[in-house]
């Protein structure tokens, strides 16, 4: 039980019991009892001594092979069964293998069981559960991108294998090999992808439990002891039975119903050193081999959503969220699989240093990097990527997953949170005090104890007498209220929403198929179950403004606990064979859980009122793979200390290349009391998270950035000021990840993916396409960093215009006292800022704009975009936005539509009418020709906010200096936002 995070009106006993535990509990670490490790889960140990058997073994030869008269392609489809030999007596299981291609290149390789999707087994227990093996998670994880290619063509078919050419110009080739059965996936006539080279699949198909007679004891023998002076009989030979038909695990028994049903498979990159993704982790961005070895995990990669107390660092442990997505990188190739499963699983990494690649050039290129996937349930259901970039890879993924939704714009302001403001006072205070210190801020949140007794949908009304008076203050300058609403609900009499959702059958089941009940905040409670579409539409009704009295239009809300989180179940979560909606054990789901009460809430908020269409705001701490379609999630209780602060980096940068860009960590740390150096570094570092929340613990001390004290607390007013100034790019790269899938914040490897020194690099990171690569200083007493300079390109202080020696694939060293952010801009570029300060975003939504050119080293050009729309509602998927792009070629700059629409043509409404007299203030040219000395004015062409067609502006020039870049800075330059013009420097 997370004992040290009872809130205060916990109960009298436990208060005593905690107190008790704070003078014995040593320091902060994570109770690793209360997870499992691979040889505490049944089936990870029994796979991975599986794959210990197989890769001693010279002579191994995997028991699956596809039955050659069994195939068949069609439409993009080859079909086929592949029999498993299951004894010495050669009896076999059959296995239906479908490898579909589709039409964006992806693969897809599906196997089932027959026994088991023709529902021919029998269940224990009188279980209720489904018989088949589970298909639930396409449903969830998957929105498109499944169209078949019908250009697929078998190019070989004979008794021993089949090929397909696929994918764009039939680039791709999957080799189908019947005995054993594996795949190989090739590009351009190499094998960069291969399934089951190893021979480690295994699907534990269904049997019977034969029960077996209890040994005899022998006299004088205790209990599971032996007969003293006697020697233990030897374990019996072959599969280790033991945790098939039941498993133990922290004073729960796990009751399996359905026997044993895992899924294993090998999966290796050929000829590639490095993997990435498969996020929620704490580990670095290029995961590490987990076979042991110097530097390596001992542990296998963990994916298995849970409430993880006080977690640690560089760990392949599990956290709240699970994407099984991973991407394989090497010198100008990227190849990835993602693993469609929302069962409980395991990966394990190991690097084969070896030549396997005779023909391999270099050295990195010799290495290929084994997995080695572990499901406890399911189908065997893998899609196989072959890039060769890594845009295609987030793209394709975003096809098949979903992109991140457009978010609101006030959501990627500044959130300003703690555990908790106690009263809608207290909220009142804060709101004020940050506008009395000039800090910006755009939502402020409620967490739980803001509830009557931790009921949800209900108001402490002690302590807030007045929501909507808090919530109308907030209005005024356009801010937001977050509530937290988790998924426990109450178990107590006269609690509404409890008596509705057990009349109404909504909740989770036991085993048993009761209604199922544990311990959360509010104590004993039940859980809504999401799968539920009914469960789906009477939480709508929870929420619409006359249900949910004290919300108002500017409410929106967090989700958290959603793993779910259960104090006193198994590893913190429910059991696995409890039963959700439509038959599914726990254990088939429980990754997807968190999304379908993500997603429920998402649902809720898009129909609190009938014909309010405004883009919902949901923060998530559990997710999995499609999250990201949703709102925002959260690296959950990071601790006040450097090296959280560090980790956060890495964490931010796995969710952006696994398609859930839309990522933050607590600024200041969740746990503890950062001092102010950390307070500074970690502002300055969370004005690049996509996601930018300052949050704090119960027992932590106020830490509102006003508190902290000159001169940090202006060092955290300047981080967020820069922040505020940087939205309209931020929000472009928003728009390109709602579009392509792409990261907000990227790593080198996906902007350079030519740069091999780089694609480890994972400290510092580019924001969208602006060209603006940040590296946070994440350690105390640190006043300057060495950044990684990934490309030949010219790089510039972004604060001084100082031009940063650059050579590719070595370090700069940028000098960071502690109010300063390493902060650089590479040429090339056009980025779009609102320099006006501003307390809100809403505040800002008429500003007009200043654009940064950045000169590239070779008299190329600079070119950049800005998306902006009314950041509130759906109208801009109907055309109701300004997209523009910005191109400096020569003396001339231009903006044009990004998208070459005919801008003219689309009817405005009530924004891009307001729009019209937004104008582009300022222009900013760094590393300006020296050509331009002595200019005074420009010339404009186009549009005016004022309707005229051509005028001049004032431009001044600063020659350059020190090692200073000349800069010219244009002045009240009033070309319209959203309309075509050009400026000429001649
Ligand atoms: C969980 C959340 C944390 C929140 C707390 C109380 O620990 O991760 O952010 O403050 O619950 O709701």
């Amino acid at each position: 039980m997370h004992v040290s995070r009872l809130s205060r009106s916990w109960t009298a006993y436990v208060c005593f019991l905690s107190l008790v535990c704070l003078f014995i509990a040593p320091a902060v670490t994570v109770k690793h009892n209360d997870f499992k490790t691979c040889s505490q889960s049944g089936f990870c140990k029994r796979n991975r001594a599986y794959a210990d058997h197989a890769l001693e073994l010279s002579s191994w030869e995997a028991p699956y092979k596809i039955l050659p008269d069994s195939t068949s392609f069609k439409d993009g489809q080859l079909q086929a069964i592949i029999l498993k030999t299951i004894n010495e007596q050669g009896d076999t299981v059959r296995l239906p293998v479908t490898v579909s291609f589709l039409q964006s290149g992806v693969a897809r390789v599906t196997v089932d069981e027959e026994k088991r999707q023709k529902g021919d087994i029998e269940l224990r227990h009188n279980s209720q559960v489904r018989k088949e093996r589970c298909n639930e998670a396409e449903k969830w994880a998957i929105v498109g991108g499944t169209a078949l290619d019908k250009g697929a063509e078998v190019a070989f078919s004979d008794k021993t294998q089949t090929t397909v050419k696929y994918g764009p110009d039939a680039k791709f080739e999957a080799v189908v090999h019947f005995a054993p059965f594996s795949v190989d996936f090739r590009r351009d006539g190499n094998s960069h992808v291969k399934l089951n080279d190893h021979g480690l699949l295994n699907m534990e198909h269904w049997r019977p439990k034969i029960d077996k007679p209890e040994p005899e004891k022998k006299e004088g023998e205790a209990d599971g002891g032996e007969a003293e002076g006697e020697k233990k009989e030897e374990e019996p030979k072959g599969e280790d039975e033991s945790t098939w038909w039941e498993e133990k695990f922290g004073g729960n028994t796990d009751s399996k119903p359905r026997g044993p049903e895992s899924i294993g498979l090998d999966i290796s990159f050929v000829g590639y050193d490095h993997v990435f993704g498969i996020p929620e982790h704490t580990g670095p961005l290029s995961l590490k081999e987990t076979r042991g070895g110097e530097g390596n995990y001992e542990e296998p990669y963990r994916l298995y959503n849970a409430d993880v107390f006080e977690y640690i660092l560089d760990s392949p442990m599990t956290l709240y969220g699970a994407i099984p997505f991973m991407q394989a990188h090497k010198k100008d190739s990227s190849v990835g699989v993602f693993w469609l499963n929302g069962a409980e699983t395991w990966v394990d990494i190991t690097k084969d240093k070896g030549s396997k690649n005779p023909l391999a050039i270099g050295t990195s290129s010799k290495t290929t990097t084994n997995t080695h996937w572990i499901s406890e349930s399911g189908l065997l259901d893998v899609f196989v990527f072959l890039g060769p970039t890594p845009q295609d890879l987030t793209k394709s993924y975003g096809e098949l997953t979903g992109t991140t939704a457009m978010p609101q714009e006030f959501a990627i302001g500044y959130h300003q949170c703690r555990w908790n403001y106690v009263s809608d006072d207290d909220v009142k205070d804060v709101d004020r005090k940050m506008d009395k210190f000039k800090i910006p801020y755009d939502v402020i949140w409620l967490d739980i104890e803001y509830t009557d007794g931790k009921k949800y949908f209900t108001w402490d009304g002690n302590m807030f007498k007045d929501p909507i008076g808090m919530g109308k203050q907030l209005d005024a300058s356009g801010r937001k209220l977050v509530t937290i609403i988790d998924p426990h609900i109450k178990n107590e009499n006269d609690y509404s929403v409890v008596s509705q959702l057990k009349s109404k059958d909504l909740a989770v089941h036991n085993k048993d198929n009761d209604i199922y009940e544990g311990w959360c905040w509010p104590g004993s409670s039940h859980w809504v179950d999401c799968f539920n579409p009914e469960a789906i539409k009477w939480w709508k009704s929870l929420f619409q403004y006359s249900a949910f009295q004290g919300t108002m239009e500017n409410t929106w809300v967090w989700n958290d606990m959603n793993e779910p989180s259960v104090f006193n179940g198994p590893e913190v979560t429910m059991p696995k064979d409890n039963i959700h909606h439509g038959g599914w054990e726990h254990r088939d789901i429980h990754n997807i859980n968190g999304m379908t009460f993500h997603n429920a809430t998402y649902e809720a908020l898009l129909s609190r009122k009938k014909g309010e269409l405004r883009r919902p705001f949901v923060l998530t701490r559990s997710f999995f793979s499609g999250s990201q379609r949703i709102g925002a999630m959260w690296t959950g209780d990071n601790q006040a200390s450097w090296d959280h602060l560090g980790a956060s980096i890495p964490m931010i940068l796995a969710q952006g290349i696994s398609g859930f860009p839309f990522a933050g960590a607590d600024v200041g740390g969740f746990f503890g009391n950062p001092d102010a150096d950390l307070q500074v570094r970690w502002y300055q570092a969370g004005a690049f998270y996509p996601f930018f929340r300052g949050h704090a613990h119960i027992d932590s001390r106020r830490r509102e950035p006003y508190l902290i004290g000159e001169p940090y607390t202006g060092m955290v007013t300047s981080a967020l000021r820069l922040r505020y100034s940087l939205l309209p790019s931020w929000y472009t790269a928003f728009y390109q990840a709602h579009k392509e899938g792409s990261p907000i914040v990227r790593p080198m490897f996906y902007t350079n993916p030519e740069d091999e020194g780089g694609l480890a690099v994972d400290d510092q990171m580019f924001v969208g396409n602006t060209g603006l690569l940040v590296k946070p200083i994440v350690e105390q007493d640190k006043e300057s960093t060495d950044i990684y300079i990934p490309d030949s390109e010219v790089y510039y202080d972004y604060f001084t215009y100082e031009i940063i020696s650059t050579s590719k694939g070595k370090k700069s060293t940028v000098s960071a006292p502690l109010d300063k952010i390493p902060l650089l801009m590479q040429g090339g570029h056009i980025f779009p800022r609102r320099d006006r300060p501003r307390r809100s975003t809403a505040l800002m939504k008429w500003d007009d704009y200043t654009l940064v050119v950045t000169l590239p080293k070779a008299g190329g050009k600079a070119e950049g975009e800005l998306y902006t729309d009314d950041g509130d509602s759906f109208d801009f998927e109907k055309g109701q936005y300004i997209h523009r792009k910005f191109v400096l070629d020569g003396n001339k700059l231009s903006s044009k539509d990004f998208e070459a629409r005919d801008t003219k043509s689309i009817k405005a409404g009530e924004w891009l009418k307001n729009m019209k007299k937004v104008t582009v203030d300022k222009i900013i040219v760094v590393g300006a020709p020296a050509s331009w000395a002595g200019k005074e004015e420009v010339t404009v062409t186009g549009t005016g906010a004022d309707g005229k067609t051509s005028w001049t502006a004032q431009v001044d020039y600063t020659a350059a200096a020190k090692g200073k870049a000349a800069f010219a800075v244009v002045r009240r330059v009033g070309a319209a936002i959203g309309e075509d013009w050009n400026i000429s420097f001649d």
